[in-house]
């Protein structure tokens, strides 16, 4: 049976780091840490983050200012409110929640940011100095996600150096930042998605697994290499029947968590796993 590995109390620890360094910021620089956080339109999982990121700031001495527009907000309008955000000296970090609705282009939206106030790390300029790495990588932001499930990594692998890791999932949120978070440490990586030929084969042959495909309990024993680590980043609402035979629902990774249990030498569990880690970072 594999460990576990506890994304909440490692969370809880950088919060607590995080409460300091603010604390400093505001009691020795007289800076008050503020971070803007916008919400365009109602979807459910957008609201639940951003209530959580915003709920976590607060914890950590962190003030935020919440900007929520309505889903048939126009581009011009949002990009004047990033460009408010971006000459407001009291906002030193900009966080717009994606997905954005159809008739916004994302990547408009997020290049309008600062790169300077860019906490996502998804500015073309921050995701390019991630990609190059060494010296440059100290300048990014990177996100949040792939730098939380990094941080479990470097807790539970003893030397990340010559592993062999699968990324499941390209995107630009998850998967490609986390493949070039792994190259950096030398890992052997290799990205895999819904085009690739054999991936259960591939991933089969993985010492580590990082799983974001966002399709509900998709990769059981039979993906996995015996003794791999595995970080499961997937969150997913499911249909339940519950006890009293009642229509209920739950939330579950991309990893099938109990097939996989029976291979793994390490996984996290969702929730209470990646989910924390991502907010905290
Ligand atoms: N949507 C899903 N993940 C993220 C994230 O890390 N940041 C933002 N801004 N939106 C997201």
């Amino acid at each position: 049976m594999a460990d576990l590995i506890d994304g909440k109390a490692f969370a809880a620890k950088i919060r607590a780091e995080v409460k300091e360094d603010s604390d400093k910021l505001i009691s020795q620089k007289q800076v008050d840490p503020c971070l803007a956080v916008v919400l365009v339109g109602e979807n459910p999982a957008s609201k639940v983050y951003v209530g959580q990121k915003t709920k976590m700031a607060a914890e950590c001495n962190i003030k935020t200012k919440d900007f929520k527009l309505e889903a048939s907000t126009d581009q011009e309008t949002l990009l004047k409110l990033i460009d408010e955000l971006n000459n407001d000296s009291s906002v030193h970090g900009i966080l717009v929640q994606l997905p954005l609705p159809k008739q916004i282009d994302e990547r408009k939206v997020i290049d309008a940011i600062v790169v300077e106030k860019d906490v996502d790390g998804f500015h073309a300029i921050n995701a390019g100095r991630l990609s190059i790495g060494g010296d440059m990588l100290k300048k990014a932001f990177i996100p949040c996600t792939p730098l939380g499930s990094l941080l479990l990594l470097k807790d539970h692998v003893e030397d990340l150096k010559g592993k062999s890791a699968v990324v499941i999932g390209r995107s630009n949120i998850v998967g490609k930042p986390m493949s070039q978070l792994l190259i950096e440490e030398s890992c052997t990586v290799t990205v895999v998605h819904s085009k690739t030929k054999e991936i259960e084969k591939v991933c089969s042959q993985a010492d580590i697994i990082v799983a974001a495909i966002g399709r509900a309990e998709m990769i059981d024993s039979k993906w996995l290499k015996d003794g791999a680590v595995v970080i499961d980043v997937g969150i997913n609402r499911i249909s339940i029947k519950k006890e009293d035979g009642s229509e209920g629902s739950k939330i579950v990774g991309d990893v099938d968590f109990e097939s996989a249990s029976e291979k793994a030498s390490k996984i996290t569990p969702v929730p209470g796993g990646v989910g924390p880690m991502t907010i905290a970072c």
